[in-house]
């Protein structure tokens, strides 16, 4: 289970203490990046009253996408089977994980998702949700992808498929790496499961949601986009036995 962190000093001790709960097997490990709050030494201390709950320190803030590869890259080395993503601001149930972890048995990749029946958000404000319907419809538009939340934060990967998956060239560092890796999972045929959770807007703390990560999704997005439908025509032109008018 990782568990990225900047500045969640007094969430941090919340989330793995539900985590801990409901999943009691599965090893944990914070990624803090450094954080000006001290939330590192708080992950110190937790982690040295439990055996099951690690710390990467990393420099400095360097984005989300960036702290979860060298997580997975952590867990990938130490041989775990599947690698859970959650958001330490209590925003993603860890109720929900038991059930997302059984249907890991039958799925490369599955998604706590807010826009599939069942998917609820509470107390968010009206402009972050039209922000992820919109991403969502962006998306969904552009790549054609049959997924309702591409960008969820909540997420179980099989070890095998994120091997598959060539992170070595992932270059989004922001939220946009969620979609990034969904994109990645769908073009490769992977078997993808969104199951419904209730997402709820964080009651301690800041989201650290800014323009430059929106913006770095509707670029990443657009170029992925843009390529994709450009290969859909080269090879619709290419098809063998076909009138070409010039
Ligand atoms: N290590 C590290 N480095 N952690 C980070 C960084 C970073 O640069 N930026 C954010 N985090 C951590 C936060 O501390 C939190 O645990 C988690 O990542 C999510 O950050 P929030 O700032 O709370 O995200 P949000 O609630 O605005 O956004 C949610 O919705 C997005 C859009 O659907 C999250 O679920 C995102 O994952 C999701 O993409
Ligand atoms: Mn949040």
């Amino acid at each position: 289970m990782l568990v990225p962190t900047y500045n969640e000093r007094e969430n941090l001790p919340l989330i793995i203490r539900r985590l801990r709960t409901n999943v009691p097997d599965a090893d944990l490990l914070v990624l803090d990046d450094n954080s000006p709050d001290g939330t590192g030494q708080v992950a110190d201390e937790l982690a040295a009253a439990d055996d099951r709950v690690n710390v990467l320190h990393r420099a400095g803030k360097e984005g989300l996408g960036k702290a979860y590869l060298a997580g997975f890259r952590w867990g990938l080395d130490r041989g775990y089977d599947a690698l859970v993503e959650i958001d330490a601001d209590g925003s993603h149930p860890p109720e929900s994980l038991p059930v997302m972890l059984a249907a890991a048995a039958d799925a490369d990749v599955v998604i706590g998702s807010r826009w599939v029946p069942g998917g609820k958000i509470v107390n968010w404000p009206l402009h972050r949700k039209a922000l992820s319907v919109g991403g969502n419809l962006y998306i969904k538009t552009l790549l054609g992808m049959p997924i309702n939340d591409a960008t969820a934060g909540y997420r179980v990967y099989r070890a095998d498929a994120l091997r598959a998956m060539s992170l070595d060239n992932v270059d989004s560092y922001g939220y946009c790496f969620q979609a990034d890796l969904t994109w990645r999972a769908v073009r490769r045929d992977m078997r993808i499961v969104e199951l419904p959770i209730t997402f709820v807007e964080r009651e301690i703390g800041q989201s650290k949601m800014n323009p430059d990560i929106a913006r770095e999704s509707l670029r990443n997005i657009t170029r992925w986009g843009v390529r994709y439908r450009l290969g859909q025509l080269r090879s619709l032109a290419e098809r063998p036995g076909r009138a070409r008018r010039s």
